[in-house]
């Protein structure tokens, strides 16, 4: 195990923003993530997978642990369906093309999210109307204070939009270490219900898609909106959509009465906070090297050398404006460090 004083974390983070580490471990298996634990467990750690979802504002005064557990493998399999584990440093993408290979399906929607297999569980990624816990099986996760292996079922997790118990009430105490999903075979539950999706299959002309058409159709609506992290640091949805109350819901369609919406249930609806952005005049807006991107407002860009605190104090001018405008509080979806 070698620990790296004073290194730049540039490199592991999507944002592109340079911050340093007090010291830094490159975790690749089990063991040295026990024994590294058991002798700085006191001490103050940080956990870093794919860095696909933190705004770094300042240097880690603390051991950066880089989660690089790699390996996939099917662990049981019926004449329909498959579980897989992977393992936590398994980049997603990379492991959703495995799927596809083999023909797994439940996963495809979820093409080219940024990050790593390890934090999907922690904000249940989702997108195009499947999220993590659709597919979601378990995971194993180890315990800071003493090391121990635990497996977590999904209820256990307390899946929610964006939400689960690692980020609530577990917070800071465990580090995933693998995922196993459950997919399917034969008999793919195709979701191609959203708008977007159903008009790419279109374009291209396919009628019975397949879960490949499927991911190449999120792959291609996502690369058309969402900018590259490799070109343009980026963290994808910097805030989360927030979800009003109906009767607050009355009001703002009674003064915006294009607004966007999702209905959740009769009593709260969810208003795209990319549509509260854009009204209030920041989409594409550029300060020095960092702003607003200009096909998806719900993404706060680096074009070079911004830093965090730069970009942190957009985001509360950003969610400022939108509370005076709407009246509406949005939160931010991305871990501000
Ligand atoms: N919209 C605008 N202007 C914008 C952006 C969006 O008016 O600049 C409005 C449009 O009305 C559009 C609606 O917002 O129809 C929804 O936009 P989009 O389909 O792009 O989805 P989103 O709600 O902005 C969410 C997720 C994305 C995910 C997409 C697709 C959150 C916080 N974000 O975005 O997830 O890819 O749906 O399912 O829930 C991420 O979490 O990093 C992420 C990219």
């Amino acid at each position: 195990m070698s620990i790296i004083k004073n290194a730049s974390l540039k490199p592991y983070n999507t944002f592109g923003i340079e911050a340093k580490a007090q010291s830094y471990c490159d975790v690749t298996s089990i063991k040295t993530l026990k024994s590294v634990l058991k002798d700085y467990h006191q001490k103050p750690l940080f956990v870093l997978s794919g860095g696909s979802n933190m705004l770094l504002t300042k240097d880690i005064e603390a051991l950066v642990l880089h989660i690089n557990l790699k390996g996939i493998e099917v662990v049981s399999e019926t004449e329909n369906t498959v579980i897989v584990k992977a393992m936590a440093g398994e980049n997603w993408h990379n492991f959703v093309l495995w799927c596809l290979e083999r023909n797994y399906g439940g996963i495809e929607n979820l093409s080219l999210i940024p990050g790593n297999i390890g934090t999907a569980p922690i904000q249940n990624i989702g997108a195009y109307g499947v999220e993590l816990k659709d597919i979601f099986v378990s995971c194993e996760a180890i315990n800071i204070a003493n090391q121990s292996l635990k497996p977590f079922s999904k209820s256990d997790c307390n899946f929610g939009y964006r939400e689960s118990v690692f980020k609530q009430n577990l917070k800071g105490q465990y580090i995933i270490t693998s995922v196993n999903l459950e997919l399917t075979k034969v008999n793919h539950q195709l979701h191609t219900d959203y708008g977007v999706i159903k008009n790419e299959l279109e374009s291209n002309g396919v009628e019975n898609p397949t879960i490949q058409d499927i991911s190449n159709a999120v792959i291609a609506i996502r690369q058309s909106k969402l900018p590259d992290p490799k070109e343009i640091g980026n963290s994808g949805s910097f805030f989360k959509n927030p979800i009003i109350s109906a009767e607050e819901f009355q009001e703002l369609e009674g003064n915006f009465p294009d607004v966007p919406s999702y209905k959740i249930s009769e009593a709260a609806v969810k208003i795209p906070a990319g549509w509260l952005i854009e009204k209030a005049g920041f989409k594409g807006k550029r300060f020095k090297d960092y702003g607003v991107h200009n096909k998806q407002a719900l993404v706060l860009v680096n074009y070079g050398n911004a830093n965090g605190k730069e970009i942190f104090e957009l985001a509360q001018l950003i969610q400022n404006t939108v509370k005076r405008l709407f009246n509406i509080n949005i939160e931010t979806e991305v871990n501000i460090i």
